[in-house]
């Protein structure tokens, strides 16, 4: 199957914020290393995350507190090296931006000057927002995530829907408007009821790109092992698997180890 991809030989901030404005979706999934990278953008995916959840898929951690700067620049140089058209993002991980302004540029400034992104996102909203400010006097363009952020799980205690209520969805609307006050050139709204998304999404100028936030956003994005089915045992309403790789990689190795222990691999064209 082939897939337009765009006007866009390289997709930059200002892309993104032309196809809000012609209405054009964008796609955003994540990657964590070269391999999968380097497929995700020749099939002309627009935004490669390179997310904390790097912590979860890649090292089993259960949450995303443990990874480190310098794992995330490690994931992120690895995805950048594969990329020729994608506009990759950086997460910026649990402890390298809450302490203070200063604190938050260095590491910023670190993840752009040793993995070669081309942003950054924080998590969370007017408590983060001088760390925000900050980072974007430096010229390192910044996309904000509000809703659900799992670097906060241990003060929400579990991972569901967020601001269902009237006063956290004040609260998240007026963050969203400080962030794009502030100078971020994105948004991405994790796991909240899609009314609210919406109108987040009509209440400001810039890309609003969801996961669990329904269709009325400018964008989606999902975790890459989770749409592949690599991964099995989690399954949000709001994931749509479009491969079952876990069965499809399970029965490979099965037969991979028949055909040893059988000696059927390698034959005689297999040999030297
Ligand atoms: O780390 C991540 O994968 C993310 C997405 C869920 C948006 O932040």
């Amino acid at each position: 199957m082939s897939v337009a991809k765009g006007n866009y030989k390289k997709v930059t901030t200002l892309s993104l914020s032309e196809m809000k404005q012609s209405r054009e979706k964008i796609s955003m999934l994540t990657a964590y290393d070269f391999t999968l990278a380097k497929i995700i953008d020749g099939a002309g995916i627009d935004v490669i995350l390179v997310g904390d959840s790097a912590s979860n898929v890649m090292a089993g951690n259960e949450t995303t507190l443990p990874i480190t700067l310098d794992h995330m620049i490690y994931h992120a140089s690895s995805v950048v090296r594969a990329v020729d058209r994608a506009l990759v993002v950086v997460d910026m991980p649990f402890g390298s931006y809450q302490g203070n302004s200063k604190e938050a540029l260095n590491s910023a400034i670190k993840i752009m000057k040793e993995s070669g992104g081309h942003s950054v996102k924080l998590e969370g909203g007017s408590e983060i927002i001088e760390s925000v400010k900050r980072i974007l006097t430096a010229g390192i363009p910044v996309m904000g995530h509000l809703g659900l952020t799992p670097q906060s799980i241990y003060k929400f205690g579990t991972y569901t829907v967020r601001a269902k209520e009237e006063e956290e969805a004040e609260k998240l609307l007026s963050d969203a408007k400080l962030l794009e006050e502030a100078g971020c050139f994105a948004l991405v709204l994790e796991k909240v009821p899609s009314k609210l998304a919406q109108k987040v999404a009509e209440s400001i100028n810039i890309p609003v790109i969801g996961i669990g936030a329904g269709n009325g956003v400018d964008g989606q994005v999902l975790v890459l092992h989770d749409m592949l089915g690599m991964t099995h045992e989690f399954n949000p309403r709001f994931l749509r698997r479009y491969l079952k790789l876990y069965d499809e990689i399970t029965g490979a190795v099965q037969s991979y180890i028949d055909d040893v222990k059988s000696k059927r691999f390698p034959n005689e064209k297999e040999q030297y």
